[in-house]
């Protein structure tokens, strides 16, 4: 079946400006993308846009932890280590495999009426993850969180993780699969390097949480640089660091195979710091955004990533010039898909997979939006709520408030049961 989106604007991370066009999507993905001023070509759907629509590629959160949902509001305005181990820690162990189902489509609702057509998520439960994710038809990146224990505990989350990658890995074309070490502070350096030995011989990634506090940096007993040499983390096939809030520019570190996420968000509400991004950009260092956890952010909403990116970092530069609504467009979409092994995904080009999201212009706050501009009203006046469609593989998983592969009162039942369950 053809969709044709009649007379759009598009805009990606790659384009300056906008282009007013038609396009048309077969097959799952661009077949065709021309001048509005030529013929449409024919299709079985037609969307008019009237030039009052706009299609942009749809938002890869780069590092959230899906189920989390189900913690969202518990041990509010805490530091990182006290909401961790007071709050969090012990409510999680009370976590099911179904409740993490669950909690994981209510995610996925919220992230699809919201334009996110991939997330990378680190928990645990992964295969009931991988379930709600191939149920739903959304794109994911799967890395089972690997933490310190009982003896034997790490080995034990690691053979889960590679099992996971072995019925997960490549899925419908909607999956990959990543090793999810937690961090510097929850695996010791020895086991780190069984991981990352692991991550060689069955080349897969890593997705891993670094830096993200004061103390982590001071705790980590060498420089980042010897850290990420000694565990192996510098040579695995490909590395997402998430945060790298204390992570210094200067950081000898490979960009063909290392993507930082900027998760800033979720840094400033638990009072970690902000990372030094604009240094990163300058350096051409790849860049994706992700909204962490909802019980640290509270939203799963990628426009408030990228909003709060783009001004953040121009108020604390004193440069109103830095960061740019082009380069967080980019971070959200394109630079997210790269990182965890998607290929032709984040840009609107011909032969590309259609993951993207419909926009509506026709509201007071985009009066004045045209080819030139159209990015920055996205960014600074845009918001979630002029998300009309999220698209994932051609196929409409989010359209005028209904959610066509997802049973939504099922999913918020269970998952309010679940809640309750958890905090009693
Ligand atoms: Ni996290």
């Amino acid at each position: 079946m053809a969709t044709l989106f009649k007379d759009v604007l598009i805009l990606d991370g790659s384009r300056i400006k906008a282009e007013r066009v038609h396009m048309l999507v077969s097959k799952g993905r661009i077949s065709q993308i021309i001048n509005v001023n030529e013929n449409p070509p024919s299709a079985d759907k037609i969307i008019s846009g009237h030039g009052k629509m706009a299609v942009i590629p749809g938002f890869v959160n780069a590092h959230t932890h899906a189920a989390m949902v189900l913690l969202r509001g518990l041990g509010e305005e805490s530091p990182l280590m006290e909401w961790l181990q007071t709050k969090i820690w012990p409510v999680e162990e009370k976590l099911t495999p179904d409740y993490i189902y669950w909690g994981t489509l209510s995610a996925i609702l919220e992230m699809l009426s919201t334009g996110t057509t991939c997330f990378a998520d680190m928990y645990f439960e992964m295969e009931r993850v991988g379930e709600a994710v191939l149920g739903a038809g959304i794109r994911a990146a799967l890395s089972r969180g690997i933490t310190a224990g009982e003896p034997g505990k790490i080995e034990k989350s690691l053979q889960n993780n590679l099992d996971l990658a072995q019925k997960f890995h490549g899925r419908e074309g909607l999956i990959t699969v990543q090793i999810g070490p937690h961090a510097p502070y929850t695996v010791p350096v020895d086991k780190m390097k069984l991981i990352t030995d692991a991550a060689k011989s069955h080349g897969l990634g890593i997705h891993f949480h670094f830096l993200e506090t004061e103390g982590e940096l001071k705790n980590l007993g060498m420089s980042p640089e010897k850290y990420l040499d000694e565990t192996g983390l510098n040579s695995v096939p490909y590395l997402t660091l998430a945060h790298a809030v204390y992570l210094d520019p200067s950081t000898d570190l490979n960009p063909d195979n290392v993507t930082l996420i900027h998760n800033p968000n979720s840094n400033l509400k638990l009072g970690s710091g902000v990372m030094n991004l604009n240094a990163w950009l300058e350096r051409d260092f790849p860049v994706a955004l992700g909204t962490d956890g909802a019980s640290s952010n509270n939203r799963l909403d990628m426009w408030e990533e990228m909003r709060t990116t783009a001004l953040l970092h121009k108020g604390i530069n004193k440069n109103p010039v830095c960061v740019s609504a082009q380069e967080v467009l980019r971070m959200s979409t394109y630079e997210g898909a790269k990182a965890y092994g998607f290929s032709q995904k984040g840009m609107l080009q011909e032969g590309w997979v259609a993951d993207l999201i419909l926009v509506n212009l026709d509201k007071p706050h985009y009066i004045g939006v045209n080819e030139e501009n159209l990015g920055t009203y996205l960014v600074y006046a845009g918001s979630s709520a002029d998300v009309a469609g999220t698209m994932v593989n051609g196929k409409w998983l989010y359209k005028n408030g209904e959610f066509p592969t997802l049973d939504k009162e099922e999913i918020l039942l269970k998952s309010r049961e679940a809640r309750e369950a958890i905090t009693k």
